[in-house]
């Protein structure tokens, strides 16, 4: 995760170095689960979490790849798991929770859930997702911490509840709306070597669902971007869904807008019907919207056509989600832009692949049964000697989508107006159409309906793309099997790996293959209750794992797996609890690290410069976790992961 910060020096501001550690503030035995405190104080009588690596089942070396140094954990099937479980010889401690203060004047979290929202805009959003460290120009013990905060859960209130049986409280949505969006912290490593928060930094900033964010590229001021609030087609109030990421060879942050749809409703049938840019996306079209019913208290969700308002009222507003967001970190008065070349849909990430000539791809999964695989490649070249040349580089560029064939080869297929059929009789009358309903254009070229392509990540040496395809429970039923998706009703998904040809990122041919299959385990059944058959010979070796969703290398090309499987029963698979893992992505094999506490996702990833430090995310648990005293509220939360004698993680 090294990135190009040099044309940002003379950019800089002075800032206060003031640095308060949260992880004294959080006690270090915040993690430890009561039950097992008198476990360890006969042994280790250490009790940062990472201790419990040793002290819980016994650790194995799984296999022989020169990049894994470390021993792998075993499978945690307790439903009650309510702490981390890593490595020996690793610790973590929580560094950064939902409702962590984050602006100058934001208040300290209230453990009843009473902040309002306007305390929350100024808090820590919650689901911390994928994230990125950006190292200060010429100091590598400085960055900034940036995180997506993808959605909300109920425990946001202090019900526990919300509530879509009835009109939403606006001050509920308001705080719901403020906990979406982005963190970005100042993170500081101090004379100890431990990283810590920069509390009062210039550079500490939140944006969410109320945040100013500008249009550029083909759709701004476009009719289709028109809404009765927003007549020019120019601003968009704030992003949402924020799922992975991306970083720009010039130290800019991409934040992706994944589950957009689920915000919105359309209740004209018949409209709905006729409009691809809804029916597309799946927007509600009866009741409420599907997750939040934020348009019974603010009306801009209800994307109804209004006949009587200007631009037909918020019919548009659909239109302005699902789109790449560009961040500049390091310029906190910098306005956040929508980058709308990059064509519009429930986008998981934008991974860079950089080539040696300056010219880049940027690689995105839509995340539903069928969907797509995406890249797009700007038009421009990155110069690292003239940073302003590079403002605009997203603004202009060709979108494609990718066609796999059953012999291992593949091409790119452009979504430009005018090629591949995608022509105005075909419904596609400007390349504007194009990008607002991506999907649509993807299904007209013969796109390869895949099995939820979530996040990609590109080999920082040989420049492999790996695409992690979560799991699709209806394979089989809508979309026949098929070499890249082999298994019928796949509970377990698989990673593919793509090479471009001549490793040109820009190239419109590329060859493919599984790189693995998750969870062969014998005895899996699917929903409908039948055995899993187990029918593709797997390339996994090492441990089992489900549902890979997060995916990351380090600089080393370890390839760092994470997981988002359904844990209401971990035993039922033996997957247990979600996972974070580190493959070889030479030998394949694979080794789990880190075991989460149960309900929770792993996600996000980043590192310190020189690699002894990792930052992982803990989305959505449900019990107590961190406090794992058996009453708080949960709190997603990153972590802090060094080893105890301070190396390089994974090593
Ligand atoms: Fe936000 Fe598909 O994960
Ligand atoms: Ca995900
Ligand atoms: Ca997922
Ligand atoms: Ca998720």
């Amino acid at each position: 995760m090294s990135h190009e910060h040099s044309q940002f020096h003379e950019r800089l501001q002075a800032h206060d170095d003031v640095v308060i550690n949260p992880s004294r503030n959080a006690p270090l035995t915040g993690l430890v689960n009561p039950a097992r405190r008198h476990v360890l104080k006969g042994g280790l009588g250490l009790a940062a979490l990472g201790f419990f690596a040793g002290g819980i089942g016994a650790c194995r070396k799984v296999g022989t790849s020169p990049l894994l140094g470390f021993n792998s954990v075993p499978v945690q099937l307790d439903t009650n798991f309510d702490r981390v479980l890593l490595a020996q010889g690793y610790r973590a401690v929580p560094f950064f929770s939902w409702g962590d203060p984050v602006e100058p004047g934001a208040p300290a979290w209230k453990a009843d859930a009473s902040d309002d929202w306007q305390a929350q805009l100024k808090q820590a959003g919650d689901n911390h997702d994928g994230m990125n460290f950006f190292a200060f120009p010429g100091d590598d013990r400085r960055g900034l911490l940036v995180m997506n905060h993808e959605y909300v859960n109920p425990s946001l209130h202090p019900s526990g509840r919300i509530d879509q049986s009835r009109p939403r409280p606006l001050g509920e949505v308001r705080k719901e709306q403020a906990a979406h969006g982005v963190s970005i912290i100042e993170v500081k490593q101090a004379a100890d070597g431990q990283w810590q928060r920069v509390m009062d930094s210039p550079y500490n900033r939140r944006i969410s669902m109320l945040t100013p964010i500008r249009l550029a590229g083909p759709l701004a001021a476009h009719e289709l971007m028109k809404t009765a609030s927003d007549p020019r087609g120019l601003e968009v109030l704030g992003t949402l869904n924020n799922c992975a990421t991306g970083v720009t060879p010039w130290g800019t942050f991409l934040t992706c807008e994944e589950n957009w749809p689920n915000y919105f409703i359309n209740r004209d049938q018949r409209d709905y019907a006729a409009r691809v840019a809804h029916k597309r996306y799946g927007l509600a079209c009866e009741g409420t919207s599907k997750n939040y019913a934020w348009e019974t208290a603010d009306p801009r969700f209800d994307a109804t056509p209004h006949a009587d308002q200007p631009y037909g009222g918020h019919v548009n507003e659909p239109n302005r989600f699902g789109w790449v967001v560009e961040i500049d970190p390091f310029d906190p008065q910098a306005q956040p832009i929508k980058r709308t070349a990059f064509g519009r849909f429930s986008r998981e990430c934008a991974a860079l692949s950089l080539g040696a000539d300056g010219r880049m791809a940027f690689y995105s999964g839509d995340d539903a049964r069928g969907e797509y695989l995406y890249k797009f490649v700007p038009s421009g070249r990155y110069d690292a000697a003239d940073p302003q040349a590079n403002r605009d580089l997203l603004d202009d560029g060709m979108l494609y989508v990718a066609q796999l064939a059953a012999d291992g080869s593949g091409q790119w297929l452009a979504l430009q107006h005018g090629q591949n059929g995608l022509s105005a009789e075909q419904g596609f009358a400007s390349q504007a159409e194009v990008l607002v309903n991506a999907r649509a254009a993807a299904d007209h070229v013969g796109a390869t309906p895949l099995d939820r392509p979530e996040w990609a990540a590109v080999h920082p040496q040989t420049r492999e793309v790996y695409v992690t395809l979560t799991n699709n429970d209806e394979r089989g039923d809508k979309q026949p099997v098929d070499k890249a998706n082999p298994r019928p009703h796949n509970l377990h998904g698989q990673i593919l790996r793509f090479q471009e040809q001549g490793n040109d990122p820009t190239a419109t041919r590329f060859t493919w293959e599984i790189f693995l299959l998750a969870g062969e385990a014998s005895g899996a059944r699917g929903k409908d209750g039948k055995p899993v058959p187990a029918n593709v010979t797997g390339t996994i070796s090492g441990d089992l794992f489900s549902s890979p969703d997060g995916l990351a290398f380090d600089a080393a090309g370890r390839l760092w797996i994470q997981t988002d499987y359904d844990d209401r029963e971990p035993a039922m698979h033996n997957m247990g609890c979600n996972q974070l893992l580190c493959a070889d992505p030479v030998s394949r094999e694979v080794r789990r690290f880190l075991v989460g506490p149960r309900g929770c996702e792993i996600t996000g990833l980043a590192w310190s410069p020189d690699g002894r430090a990792m930052w992982a995310n803990i989305q959505h648990p449900e019990l107590s976790f961190p406090a794992s005293d058996g009453k708080s509220r949960p709190r997603s939360t990153t972590l802090l992961i060094t080893r105890v004698d301070g190396g390089v993680i994974g090593s």
